[in-house]
């Protein structure tokens, strides 16, 4: 059965003390993670030494992507050594740092932290890196730090699993080979994984070791890895430092790659999806135009809050489960901006199949998903209910224009009003571009390589070889009350959902109800039966708050339309067919999710970088699946 679909064991430690520091031992290896009288230094001498890495890093070009593979993220002290090397001899332009590790026996947060307290000139670094630690659920967790231009693919499982799903369209450029001693964890020096590591690599590729094991040089050596033993460091005598050729010369590394001209890019549609994309290229110095044919957050994404609600899936699909992998995403990546996201929790009541949902939750590790009966219920979320609930610790609310601000401050974005009609293929031989936009006067507002449509439910009508997505209206309605009024401490969802708002300095807070979901509706009038279908839902899970609430025809409301496509996964990806042309469409209800994985996948595509969610989750929204799915059926 593959690791990634069961529960996550996290690692089991003892603690030694060497120089009065505590050192993590792994029980499940029998070995130490790290020695305190050299364990830093050992990083840099095997890990980046032996990668070349000082002067490698130092000398990328402007955009370049440089990218470090690891086999055993442990304590992560190998990656903290690397960023702050990266701090250190980094150039000042526009090049990355991106690492893929993989750990099978996460340690626990605490644990974490308790490890890395042995290194005191890492204690920034730490302290961001565990900020960003993601709970121990399998799968891929990317972690950036984008004023750092670095990232990190930390791939919870065993290494034979996460592996073969790891996609990209960037060599890795070194890897550090650090699983426990090939004695004490032979599985993660065999065969089927090497395999994995020259698959992902390409020429130049560097491989460094503290393990000169037969087994390891051997292994190498029958790809074709040239391998050599120097120095190891301290009273060690070797170490594995090993590359693969390039055709040109057979013993110097990799060289970098001359800078391109860089790309023109146009987005269509500011939304959460176009608003993301923008976003995801400009932190990696790349500029884009964005039109919308109204104003930032016009349609959908104009809400005065979002929900990151997670939906419960067995425990066994969550590694490929976007919406839930997305969800996460969203909850650490816009919590860079302030005031953005409010990690809040939440509490969904359950009214149906209870003991299913129950059960399922129950395989979740408790700080990630709890099970409560009604009582807890109550109490947690201060109203009395009669339901069980599931209560999301790793959930929360996002501000839709507190986060449009800030994005829209980047000067890499150059924001327009215009309404496109038509995007033209050019003819590549007589233009220096491949796609022009036109407006309704079929005018030409500009000419560009890449043009990524984010425009919902108009995406169709810019591309055919879209599918055609369905309207969903939705209307959120609010109202405010004054401070005394019954405190609601954590959103709950039940159908409809509810959370209250506190705007900062203020006496009064703001309940937010949602939402209505009217198909075949592409109206966006407010309506006052829509504010009773948001009174309804929340009347028959907690009565008693409900009558509290003042006359639906004091309430305000906004009214969207949702664009769902037929199997309610997002398009997103380059268009079948159609060379820079992409989307970021049919995201359905749950955008805010979806959209800024979404938008690191499609950026990984363009700019050729490893790809952020694995293959079969890649596959299962590739814009171009319906086309195939209807040509099979035709034959
Ligand atoms: C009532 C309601 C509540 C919701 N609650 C949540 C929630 O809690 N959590 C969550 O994750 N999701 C929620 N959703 C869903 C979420 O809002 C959508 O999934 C998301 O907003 C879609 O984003 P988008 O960028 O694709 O589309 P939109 O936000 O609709 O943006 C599309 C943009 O394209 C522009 N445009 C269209 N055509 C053109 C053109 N031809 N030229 C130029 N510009 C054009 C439009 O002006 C618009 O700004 C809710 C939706 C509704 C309606
Ligand atoms: C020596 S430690 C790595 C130390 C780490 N690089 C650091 O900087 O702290 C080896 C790590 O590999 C992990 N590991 C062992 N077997 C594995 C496997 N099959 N798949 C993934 N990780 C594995 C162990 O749990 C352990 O955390």
């Amino acid at each position: 059965m593959s690791s990634l679909t069961t529960a996550i064991q996290q690692a089991e430690l003892d603690w030694m003390i060497q120089d009065g520091v505590e050192i993590p031992v792994s029980r499940q290896f029998g070995d130490v993670y790290f020695s305190k009288a050299n364990g830093l230094a050992e990083t840099r001498h095997v890990f980046l030494q032996g990668n070349e890495l000082p002067a490698r890093l130092a000398q990328l070009q402007s955009h370049q992507y440089f990218c470090v593979g690891e086999t055993g993220f442990g304590t992560g002290l190998n990656i903290l050594a690397l960023w702050q090397l990266w701090q250190q001899c980094r150039p000042d332009n526009h090049s990355r740092l991106h690492v893929i590790t993989v750990e099978k026996f996460p340690l626990s947060r605490d644990g974490l932290q308790r490890a890395l307290a042995a290194w005191p000139e890492l204690t920034e670094l730490s302290r961001q890196l565990i900020d960003q630690y993601p709970p121990a659920l399998p799968g891929c967790h990317r972690l950036v730090f984008a004023n750092e231009r670095f990232s990190v693919d930390l791939w919870l499982g065993d290494a034979a699993d996460c592996l073969p799903l790891i996609q990209t369209s960037h060599p890795v450029d070194a890897w550090f080979m650090d699983g426990f001693a090939p004695k004490c964890n032979p599985e993660l020096w065999q065969d089927n994984i090497l395999k994995h590591l020259i698959r992902l690599s390409a020429p130049g590729t560097t491989f460094a070791s503290f393990s000169v094991a037969g087994v390891v040089k051997q292994g190498l050596r029958q790809f074709g890895i040239k391998v050599t033993r120097p120095a190891g460091f301290g009273h060690k005598r070797e170490m594995l430092k090993a590359w693969w050729l390039t055709p040109t010369t057979n013993d110097v590394l990799i060289t970098v790659a001359p800078t391109k001209n860089l790309p023109k890019i146009a987005i269509i549609g500011a939304g959460i999806a176009g608003l993301s994309m923008a976003h995801a290229l400009a932190t990696r110095g790349y500029a884009c135009d964005l039109y919308d044919q109204t104003a930032p957050l016009a349609g959908a994404s104009g809400n005065p809050r979002a929900l990151l609600a997670p939906k419960l899936v067995p425990l066994a699909k969550f590694a490929s489960n976007l919406m839930n992998l997305g969800g996460l995403f969203s909850l650490r990546y816009w919590q860079q901006f302030k005031g953005v996201v409010e990690k809040t929790g939440i509490v969904h009541v359950l009214d149906k199949r209870v003991e299913q949902e129950l059960e399922k939750a129950s395989a979740y590790p408790h700080d990630i998903l709890t099970g409560l009966g009604a009582v807890q219920t109550s109490t947690q979320i201060s109203q009395p209910v009669s339901c069980s609930s599931l209560w999301f610790k790793q959930a929360g609310l996002i501000n839709p224009h507190a986060l449009a601000q800030v994005i829209l401050q980047n000067p890499a974005i150059y924001q327009h009003q215009a309404a496109i009609s038509h995007i033209q293929a050019l003819d590549l031989a007589t233009q220096n571009a491949s796609w022009q936009l036109l407006n309704s006067q079929q005018e030409t507002l500009g000419m560009y390589d890449h043009v990524v449509i984010c425009t919902a439910l108009n995406s169709p009508l810019l591309c055919q070889r879209l599918p055609a997505l369905k309207p969903i209206r939705g209307q959120v309605s609010w109202f405010t009350q004054a401070g005394d009024a019954p405190p609601l401490p954590i959103p709950v969802t039940y159908g409809g959902y509810m959370a209250q708002l506190h705007p900062p300095a203020s006496h009064e807070s703001t309940i937010l109800l949602g939402a209505s979901f009217i198909r075949q509706d592409d109206q966006t009038d407010v309506r006052l039966a829509d504010h009773q279908h948001n009174l309804d839902l929340i009347k028959a899970i907690a009565p008693t708050l409900a009558h509290q609430f003042p006359a639906i025809s004091q309430w305000q409301g906004r009214a969207a339309i949702r664009a769902q496509s037929p199997d309610y996964l997002p398009l997103a990806g380059q268009i079948a067919g159609r060379h820079g042309l992409w989307t970021l469409s049919g995201l359905g209800s749950k955008g805010f999710s979806f959209a800024p994985l979404c938008a690191e996948l499609i950026c990984a595509q363009l700019l050729g970088e490893v790809w952020p969610v694995p293959q079969p989750v890649i596959d299962s929204i590739k814009p171009g699946r319906f086309l195939e799915n209807s040509k099979a059926h035709h034959l």
